[in-house]
C-alpha cells in the first residue's frame, strides 16, 4: 500500500514515466490528471469527484467504482468514450459496472424526473439548443432503459452531473479499498497483461510514440 499522500490527485501537465507494472491508480496518477488538448478538463479529478460523491450518497461499491471509472475513456478518446471506457476495464471489473459505464454517455442526453436527472445545461451549449441525440444514441438509451441495470448507468450520470469542482483537492485514499475489493489489477501491470485490451492501456502510457 501507498503512502497516503501519494494517492492525492495532481495536476499534470507533462507525461512521466510510468512504473514497470502500473496500477489502476498509477494512471490516475500519472496519465487520467493530464488534460488532453481537445478536453475542457482532466478526467482523474472528475471521476474521483464523482465517485466521492457516490460514496458520500451511500451507494453500493459497484456503483462507486462505476463513477470512479465512468469517463476513463476520455483519457485517449472523446467521441463514445462510454463505450472506448467500457472495453477499457471490462476483463478487470465486473459486468454490471462494464454496462453501466457503457451506458452513461447515451444516458446523459436523457432527463428521468423520477430521480431528479435533468438535462446538462452544458450539453444545450456543446451540442446547440436544437440538438437531438443520433439514432444509435436513441437505441442504446431504449435498450437501457428496460434493461435491470439501468439504474446502475442512472446513478453513474446522477454523480457525474455534479463532479466539476476544479478547486477540489482530492485524494483517491477514500477509494482504495472498493478499488481494492472490485478491480482485478493484473500483477503484471496494466498494459502487459496479455489481455485483449492491454494494447489500449500501452496507448495510454505512451500517447506520443510514432508507432
Ligand atoms: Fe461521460
Ligand atoms: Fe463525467
Amino acid at each position: 500500500m501507498m503512502p497516503k499522500d501519494d494517492l492525492r490527485i495532481v495536476p499534470k501537465t507533462s507525461l512521466e514515466p510510468m512504473p514497470e507494472r502500473p496500477s489502476l491508480f498509477d494512471f490516475f496518477r500519472l496519465r487520467f490528471s493530464r488534460r488532453r488538448p481537445e478536453l475542457p478538463f482532466a478526467p482523474a479529478p472528475h471521476m474521483a469527484q464523482s465517485a466521492l460523491r457516490a460514496l458520500r450518497s451511500g451507494a453500493s461499491e459497484e456503483t462507486v467504482l462505476a463513477c470512479l471509472l465512468h469517463d476513463v475513456g476520455l483519457a485517449f478518446m472523446s467521441p463514445d468514450h462510454g463505450w472506448w471506457g467500457a472495453q477499457l476495464v471490462e476483463p478487470y471489473v465486473s459486468e454490471r459496472v462494464a454496462w453501466a459505464i457503457r451506458h452513461h454517455q447515451a444516458l446523459r442526453f436523457f432527463p428521468d424526473p423520477s430521480v431528479g436527472y435533468e438535462y446538462p445545461p452544458s450539453y444545450r451549449k456543446i451540442f446547440g439548443e436544437d440538438y437531438l441525440p443520433e439514432p444509435y444514441l436513441v437505441a442504446a438509451y431504449q435498450e437501457a432503459r428496460k434493461h435491470r441495470w439501468y439504474m446502475e448507468a442512472r446513478l453513474v450520470t446522477l454523480n457525474d452531473e455534479y463532479a466539476f469542482d476544479p478547486q477540489a483537492e482530492i485524494s483517491l485514499e477514500p477509494l482504495a479499498e472498493i478499488v481494492g475489493r472490485h478491480f482485478r489489477q493484473p500483477r503484471e501491470g496494466l498494459g502487459f497483461d496479455a489481455s485483449p485490451v492491454a494494447h489500449m492501456w500501452r496507448s495510454i502510457i505512451w500517447p506520443g510514440r510514432p508507432l
